[in-house]
Order: structure tokens, then sequence, then C-alpha cells
């Protein structure tokens, strides 16, 4: 069988500073994917590689053996890959279910999410549908922004840091609706600096430093210390 999402030795640049240095990944259908690191390791620089926002300089991105990396972003969003950026960055002037709306014009076709499902997911939104997005709290902005991302139907779903700013009851009510996410077809992708949070939902993690991939496994096979070292470089002495 073959991958879902299949990046291979991606590289990405800003100007002539390097970020990404030969990055390899592999996304299955139904697998969520935890992908860690510390500040600046370039874990948003690889969402934006992936969803054609960062400049591709080397290798390659396939969604279903499909070319991704020389697509524009509303094509790639089109194909299947969905991102919920750092920050949320909902659309002040509209409200709930108009920045619900908006994520839909991706959309190909009929799919599961619809506005009632996402509302059904997160329930506060259907009743704060009509208020402004930033008259929301961070938690109920962060569920707005993942609805505005499932209603193009995607096939993966790109998540950096869910759970910055938020308070650890509001991050689990988040991340609770992550199995009702993949029973939908959607594999998702995670990027926590919560080591705690992202091992807790991947099937598969990578920890990043420096623009590569320093250590990889599943959640129960990769030990405190080898998370440390791939975080922050093996300590010498
Ligand atoms: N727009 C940009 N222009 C130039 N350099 C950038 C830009 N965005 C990021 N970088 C650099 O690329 C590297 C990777 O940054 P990136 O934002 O991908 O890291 P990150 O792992 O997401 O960090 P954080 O946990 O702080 O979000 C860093 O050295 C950063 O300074
Ligand atoms: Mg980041």
């Amino acid at each position: 069988m073959s991958a879902l999402l299949q990046v291979t030795a991606l590289t990405a640049h800003y100007g002539d500073f390097q970020a990404l240095f030969g990055v390899d990944l592999t996304l299955d259908p139904g697998q969520t994917l935890a992908i860690i690191g510390a500040n600046g390791a370039g874990k948003t620089t690889l969402m934006r590689a992936i969803t054609g926002i960062a400049r591709v300089t080397g290798g390659s991105v396939l969604l279903d053996g499909q070319r991704l990396d020389r697509m524009a972003a509303p094509e790639i969003l089109r194909a299947g890959v969905a991102m919920v950026p750092e920050g949320r960055r909902l659309f002040p002037s509209l409200t709930v279910e108009e920045n619900l709306r908006i994520g839909a014009h991706a959309r190909q076709g009929s799919g599961f999410w619809t506005l009632s499902r996402i509302c059904d997911l997160f329930p506060v939104l259907r009743d704060r549908r009509d208020h402004p997005g930033t008259a929301l709290s961070g938690g109920q902005q962060q569920m707005v922004a993942i609805g505005r991302a499932l209603m193009s139907n995607p096939r993966v779903l790109l998540c950096d840091e869910l759970s910055l700013g938020l308070a650890p009851v509001v991050i689990r009510e988040i991340y609770a609706a992550f199995p009702t996410i993949r029973d939908s077809g959607t594999a998702i992708v995670v990027v926590e600096q919560d080591i705690g949070q992202a091992l807790k939902v991947a099937t598969m993690v990578h920890c990043m430093m420096e623009g590569r991939i320093t250590l990889s496994g599943p959640p129960e096979s990769l030990g405190r210390e080898a998370i440390h070292d791939a975080y922050f470089g093996v300590r010498h002495g």
C-alpha cells in the first residue's frame, strides 16, 4: 500500500537561509503523526512547505501519488491538505459561522464535514455562531480554526501548535475531538512543543532539530533521554 502523504528529501529556504535539510516522512491513512522540537527547529516551516506557503527548493511532496510541491497553496488545499495555522488567524470582522464557511470554498464535491457536523464536534460553536470570531476565548477560537480547516474535507489535517497559550483542560477538550476527526477518514499531523500531549495522541513521532528529523518512532518506543537529545542535541561531557 502506498502512503497517503509522502515527503521525500524536502528542503526549504527563506531567501539564502536554509530552514529544512532533506526531511523525509510518511503518513498513512488513519495515522496521527506528531512533530516535536524546540523553538526554531523548522516545524512550522515543514507545515508551510507541505502546504505551498514556504518556498520548497528540493525534494518532493506526494499526496496519493500526486505531486504537490509544484502546486500553488490554494491548489494544495483543494487537493486535500488543510492547515490549522499557528496563532489561529481567524477573520476578525466575521462571525464564527462565516469563518467556518470560508473553509468550504476549497471543498471538492461532498464529504463528511458540514457546518452541522463541526458544531456537533464542538457544540459551543453552535451557541456562538453569530459572535465575531475574536469575541471567543482562545480555546473556542482554536475550535473555529480546526472547524474551518475541516470544512474543506481534507485528506490530511496539519495542526500547528494547537496547545499554545491554552489551559490544560481546554487542550484536553480540543484533543478529545481527534478520534472523531480520524474516524472521518482524515489523517492528522500535529506540531507541538507540548511533548506530553503529542505522545498521547500520536501513532508515530518525529523529533526535529535545526531543520532535520533527528529521531523517529512510535511513542512507546521513544525514551525520555532519546527525546531530550533529539530535541536539544546530544550532550557531550
Ligand atoms: N519568514 C521567515 N524568514 C526568515 N527566516 C525564518 C522565517 N520563518 C522562520 N524562519 C527561520 O527558520 C527556522 C525555522 O523556523 P520555524 O518557524 O519553522 O521553527 P518552529 O520549529 O516552528 O519554531 P517554533 O516552535 O518557535 O514555532 C528558524 O531559524 C527561523 O528563524
Ligand atoms: Mg512554529
